[in-house]
């Protein structure tokens, strides 16, 4: 067994026993690859992602269920993200099945890395660069994806007690017709420095709002938005300069189809907050985490009086039962492993 404290894992890297790496040349196919120890790669400095960040990845997690499996949660919606965002950022187009094998060899061979039923996933992290060396601005000859992988638990350290979020006009993470939409390793180099910013104020994350108008919300840092109004809920609709979160279109369909409430996909304004009686949001690392407050030009409103709404906690239970197999997985979104 390895020796690792289950009890306290947090949201950060454990090294494991293997990761897979495969290359692949400019207008070519994603076809070999395996297994290499886990440890560090070498690159040259002239590398394409390191100078201009030609690169893309991808977060899934698997997890042991309650009836003692390992599964891969929704892992056909990754590879297609990935298929996405690769092709945006002219790396060869990321083949799904070629993907959904590389991340099955990876979790059996580290298997034992999967922390035990109900206390943490194994995050997996597919990430693909430019690796080739040149200088001139273009995209790179030659490309590494590789895979690897570590026990998580929490995103945050406050567990899912509700978030304090500032919403920014200072800021925005993404340009209309940008690459908001995809999952490109820059658009988190810009988000870092708001994000400090915000954590020096004591706030968990940012909320950012659309770049051209700066009046609907759009989402979180590294988490898609919701709110739950009028007996319906609520999401930003994918205007191009949001991500389309898993866990968001898994938490639409959970509301719509396994507990019946209605969704709309839809512009949501700043005030719509005030009036609104839970709001939380989503993502593969931070599942279903509420929101208790939310700051805007220094006026902090209070939701739900900071604590975690019955919706939240139902669509949250639903996802995590659905991922622990103790309840039905009516839409095939688990791979045994
Ligand atoms: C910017 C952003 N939005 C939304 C999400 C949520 O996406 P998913 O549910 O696929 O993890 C993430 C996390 O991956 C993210 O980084």
């Amino acid at each position: 067994m390895v020796d690792i404290d289950w009890d306290n894992l947090g949201f950060d890297v454990t090294p494991t026993k293997s990761m897979f790496r495969a290359t692949c040349l400019e207008n070519s196919k994603w076809e070999h690859g395996g297994l290499i120890p886990f440890g560090n790669i070498e690159l040259s400095p002239a590398a394409n992602v390191l100078n201009y960040g030609q690169g893309a990845f991808e977060g899934v997690k698997a997890f042991r269920t309650a009836k003692g499996n390992v599964v891969l949660f929704r892992v056909d919606k990754n590879a297609a993200r990935m298929a996405f965002s690769t092709k945006r950022l002219c790396i060869p187009e990321m083949d799904t099945d070629f993907f959904i094998d590389a991340v099955t060899k990876v979790v059996k061979d580290n298997i034992e890395y999967v922390p035990p039923h109900g206390q943490g996933s194994l995050y997996i992290r597919p990430v693909v660069w430019g690796t080739s060396a040149g200088i001139g601005v273009k995209p790179a000859s030659e490309y590494t994806f590789m895979i690897f992988v570590t026990p998580v638990g929490p995103y945050f350290k406050k567990g899912i007690n509700p978030l304090s979020l500032k919403i920014t006009s200072q800021f925005h993470r993404a340009a209309p017709k940008g690459i908001g939409n995809i999952k490109a390793i820059g658009n988190y180099s810009a988000s870092l420095y708001p994000l400090t910013e915000a954590k020096k104020e004591g706030f968990d994350e940012v909320i950012y709002l659309d770049a051209a108008r700066e009046e609907i919300i759009e989402e979180v840092g590294s988490a898609n938005f919701f709110i739950f109004q009028d007996g319906k809920i609520k999401t930003p609709s994918l205007s191009g300069s949001i991500l389309g979160g898993v866990t968001r279109d898994s938490v639409c369909l959970v509301a719509r189809e396994i507990l019946g409430i209605s969704v709309e996909e839809t512009d949501i304004y700043i005030k719509d907050i005030e009036n609104s009686d839970e709001v939380f949001c989503t993502g593969t690392a931070v599942v279903v985490c509420p929101i208790g407050r939310v700051t805007f030009k220094g006026k902090t409103h209070v939701i739900n009086k900071n604590t975690m709404g019955p919706i939240t906690k139902k669509i949250r239970e639903t996802i995590l039962s659905i991922q622990n197999e103790e309840i039905k997985d009516t839409h095939n979104w688990l791979r045994h492993i």
